[in-house]
């Protein structure tokens, strides 16, 4: 997005181990015996590695002498064994720490070079280090040490508020896998789940009833426990200084608070908000399937159905979905409890109040988000939104209208097929496209049934499904925190 990264959310409270906070690559000159080294290694080989000598500033021409195999550390054998990741990171996690604690002129702990690799921020270089010369080794040592740094002195003390919840349950892995900076993970939720632990990197943490004074010392908080506690705890938490960026609708609407996905509107967002909306997950699913179409046409219409599933309601919902299922299967007639209908085998318009046009609360919600992301107040849009016996993941039949000729099905399918954040599943020889099933547990939105509407010449249909916890939900909260930290 073009912003220069600089440390998000006032991290100045934790302490840089390195003075090296806004360089990539400390100078030449600091390097010491790790350029010695480096050179007489480099020598060994016959030649200066290009990226070394680049590095240097002797040479920035290359003549393409990099690939010459690793010598020091790493033979030729090891590294064909260096295949899987988990070894790549271990390996690097040893060679940063040996090479470091040799030759480099900062000191650097071994928990703090691990977290470097951890959180991915030298995985990319990992290989090349393993495969190249000495001198490119090290150079990519040094830079794994401001890596280091980097991610330590970014790291931000989390809260997850709701984290027992269908959709908080995903932010720990999430975070996990992402390489989120976290230097410490705080778990909130009601009095009911207080003592609970769930995991994060590996360690149990102990969920704790959140207070008003839970957010002293948070710099971040995802806020997935429902309008009514976002609305008393969020103001809570910016007045301690977090960041906030809430699941619920609560400030959703609110003309002051942008209402993000960040491969759509990213500019909406700016350094200075502190709190930060996820829009509902319908319209995230909708609009991630829409907005790259922009550029193919204006938008005139959008008709929308959606078949949304169990854990859009939450994780009571899921529950009894599988407790419904089960006792349909042993001739049961079960009461339902969490949604106002028979679930099992069955499907009924969405479980929120209906206003005085017919239309339920979600498909107000998707209407009118839909406008402001769009920034298209008057978009006309007609959305009719049920509930499905699905666990996971929503599906939506959509047709979009355009304001002059649709275009052709080969340039929309070529345009989702470059939209980040969508996958193309369009097989209309297989009669493969999106399922519910494959879109559970994947970050990509699934796109296809790609087909003019045979009934009106502007107008193209598609099919879409995606994990409405994660893109619909936890993902996109985190994606809008690194898009804040990115600002
Ligand atoms: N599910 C989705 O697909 C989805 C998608 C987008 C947005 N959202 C939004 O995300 C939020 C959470 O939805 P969900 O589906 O995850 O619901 P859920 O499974 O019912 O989870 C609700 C969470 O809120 C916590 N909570 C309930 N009462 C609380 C209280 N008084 N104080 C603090 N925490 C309390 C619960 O903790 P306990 O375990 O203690 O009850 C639980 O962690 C909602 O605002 C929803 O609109 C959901």
């Amino acid at each position: 997005m073009g912003h220069k990264r600089r440390p998000p959310f006032g991290l100045e409270r934790s302490k840089p181990h390195f003075d090296l906070r806004h360089e990539r690559r400390p100078p030449p000159e600091e390097l010491g015996p790790v350029t010695a080294f480096a050179e007489s290694g480099a020598q060994r080989l016959g030649t200066l590695d290009e990226r070394y000598r680049t590095f240097r500033g002797d040479d920035p021409s290359s003549d393409g002498t990099s690939q010459k195999g690793c010598a020091g550390f790493h033979d030729h054998q090891r590294v064909g064994a260096l295949v899987d990741r988990q070894t790549r990171h271990h390996a690097a996690i040893q060679f940063a720490f040996d090479a470091c604690a040799t030759y480099g002129t900062h000191s650097c702990a071994r928990d703090e070079i691990e977290a470097a690799v951890t959180l991915n921020h030298f995985d990319s270089e990992v290989e090349g280090t393993l495969r190249n010369g000495v001198g490119h080794a090290i150079m990519q040592c040094t830079t794994a040490l401001v890596l280091a740094a980097e991610v330590i002195h970014r790291a931000m003390r989390v809260a997850v508020v709701g984290a027992t919840g269908a959709v908080g349950r995903e932010f720990p892995r999430l975070l996990e896998q992402r390489g989120f900076p976290v230097d410490e993970l705080r778990l909130f939720a009601g009095p009911r789940s207080a003592g609970c632990a769930l995991t994060f990197r590996g360690t149990q943490l102990l969920v704790e009833e959140v207070r008003a004074d839970s957010f002293q010392g948070i710099d971040l908080a995802f806020f997935s426990a429902g309008a009514a506690r976002s609305r008393a705890y969020a103001p809570m938490a910016n007045a301690a200084g977090a960041l906030v960026v809430d699941n619920s609708s609560a400030f959703r609407m609110d003309e002051r608070v942008p209402l993000v996905v960040p491969e759509i509107n990213p500019e909406t967002m700016t350094a200075a908000d502190r709190l930060v909306a996820v829009p509902n997950c319908s319209a995230i699913l909708l609009l991630m399937a829409v907005a790259p179409l922009r550029s193919l046409g204006s938008i005139a219409r959008i008709v929308v159905s959606t078949y949304q599933s169990a854990s859009g309601a939450g994780a009571a919902a899921m529950a009894e979905l599988m407790d419904q299922t089960r006792a349909v299967l042993e001739g049961a007639t079960p009461e339902p409890k969490v949604l106002p209908h028979p679930y099992a085998f069955n499907l009924f318009s969405h479980n929120t109040p209906i206003n005085e046009h017919g239309f339920n609360e979600e498909e107000s919600k998707v209407i009118e988000e839909s406008r402001k992301i769009l920034r298209m107040p008057n978009l006309a849009i007609n959305v009719t939104c049920v509930r499905v016996p699905v666990l996971r993941a929503h599906s939506e039949s959509i047709t979009v209208e355009f304001s002059g000729p649709a275009p052709s099905v080969e340039a929309v399918r070529a345009r989702l097929e470059v939209a980040p954040g969508v996958r193309v599943v369009d097989d209309r020889e297989r009669n493969i496209f999106p399922m519910p099933l494959d879109a559970s547990g994947i970050d990509e939105v699934l796109v296809g049934r790609i087909r003019r509407d045979m009934s009106h010449p502007s107008a193209i249909c598609l099919f879409a499904c995606g994990d409405q916890l994660l893109k619909g939900a936890a993902l996109n909260a985190v994606q809008i925190a690194e898009l804040a930290g990115s600002l």
